[in-house]
């Protein structure tokens, strides 16, 4: 995988938040995605940006525009020096939150995505990258 621009950005506001969702808006245009392809890519990275705000008291993502055998796409990584979470697979699951929500942010951006990959451990802070394909 060849990456063709790269772009970092903090994570701490909701401010940040609605940045980042125009910045990856964006991207998908330049990349030629579908409007029903970006806004899948833009409602994914606002969940987990929101995330990384709420829970993981801010961090910082990097927007990537790849490439892979021909195939063009954006990875997304959001990455935060949190408290981590202790139980993955639970907090994977539909409807579960400890924060009041919805429960459906890392749910809906796993399924929005093409590829998701999650790493967190108590103390250790977590990292969510996804890619979705043009
Ligand atoms: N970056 C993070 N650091 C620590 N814990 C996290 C982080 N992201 C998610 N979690 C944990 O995973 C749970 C599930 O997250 P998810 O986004 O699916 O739901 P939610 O944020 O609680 O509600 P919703 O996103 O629907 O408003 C959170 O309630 C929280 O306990
Ligand atoms: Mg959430």
């Amino acid at each position: 995988m060849t990456v063709l621009l790269s772009d970092q950005r903090t994570v701490q506001s909701a401010e940040d938040v609605v940045a980042i969702r125009q910045a990856v808006r964006q991207r998908a245009v330049e990349l030629g995605f579908s409007l029903v392809d970006q806004t899948k890519i833009v409602t994914a990275a606002s969940e987990l940006a929101r995330n990384t705000v709420q829970y993981g008291g801010g961090g910082r993502v990097t927007i990537d525009a790849v490439e892979n055998f021909g195939r063009r796409g954006i990875r997304l990584t959001f990455e935060d020096d949190g408290p981590g979470i202790p139980n993955i697979e639970l907090a994977m699951k539909d409807g579960y939150t400890t924060g009041g929500g919805l429960g459906l942010g890392l749910s809906g951006a796993r399924r929005l995505s093409n590829d998701f990959s999650i790493q967190s451990a108590p103390g250790k802070g977590t990292r969510v990258t996804i890619t979705r394909w043009r």
